[in-house]
């Protein structure tokens, strides 16, 4: 049976106490439901500032969830003030998102600098969420390089935000191609996933998990998307 990851994309949203209310509802009605997560990988990346407090109530309630930092600086320690690099994150998280649309959009980040951060989260064994907006930009030689050791995630423009998902067929296509031009790697679909599509995507041969943005700010939704 493939694993399936679940990755929480909270974006720009949640304080410290928002931060441990959700992690504690969560995990009362995760108890309630004895949900089997075996199988799956439940990963959450708030901000930078609610990764060290996410990871001590995560500790205390013993609960298996897994942080993933939203982005990740391009360079190495040292003077490159406002950045966050993969050694200090690497202290609370195991996975980066790296590339995210909006970061490609507002930030201006080049394919050049989105190999430069793959690197670095690579060099800290950060494992690098890699997300796509389409096929052509897996042409990067970094992605082909480590392809064995990232995750990519496809997330088409129109769905991001918007309340209007890709197809599962025209995911699964595009999935497919990904695996075709870098071999066996996980695919996630990102893009308007809720707890009523989640299933459409999950169940396809190619796609391996789910990116969720908006859905996963509910603790109660996105443990019905788990
Ligand atoms: P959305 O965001 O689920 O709110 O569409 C997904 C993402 O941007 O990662």
């Amino acid at each position: 049976m493939k694993k399936i990851f679940i990755v929480a994309n909270w974006k720009c949203n949640k304080t410290i106490q928002e931060t441990e209310e959700w992690l504690h509802e969560f995990d009362k009605q995760f108890k309630i439901d004895t949900i089997d997560i075996d199988n799956k990988k439940v990963i959450v990346a708030p901000s930078f500032t609610l990764l060290e407090h996410a990871a001590y109530c995560l500790g205390n309630l013993n609960l298996a969830l897994t942080l993933a930092a939203q982005n990740v600086s391009p360079f190495d320690e040292g003077s490159y003030t406002g950045e966050v690099s993969a050694k200090q994150i690497k202290e609370f998280a195991k996975y980066a998102i790296i590339g995210h649309s909006e970061r490609r959009n507002n930030f201006c980040e080049s394919k050049e600098v989105v190999a430069k951060k793959i690197d670095q989260a690579l060099r800290c064994s950060l494992t690098p969420i890699v997300c796509i907006s389409e096929v052509a930009q897996i042409s990067n030689p970094q992605l082909s390089s480590f392809k064995s050791q990232l995750v990519i995630a496809y997330e088409p423009f129109f769905a991001i935000g918007s309340g209007n998902p890709d197809t599962p067929e025209n995911a699964e296509k595009i999935a497919r191609n990904i695996k075709k031009e870098l071999g066996e790697i996980h695919v996630l679909y990102g893009g308007s996933v809720t707890s009523s599509n989640v299933a459409s995507f999950t169940k396809v041969a190619n796609i391996d998990g789910v990116l969720v943005g908006k859905a996963s700010l509910d603790p109660l939704e996105f443990l019905e998307i788990v």
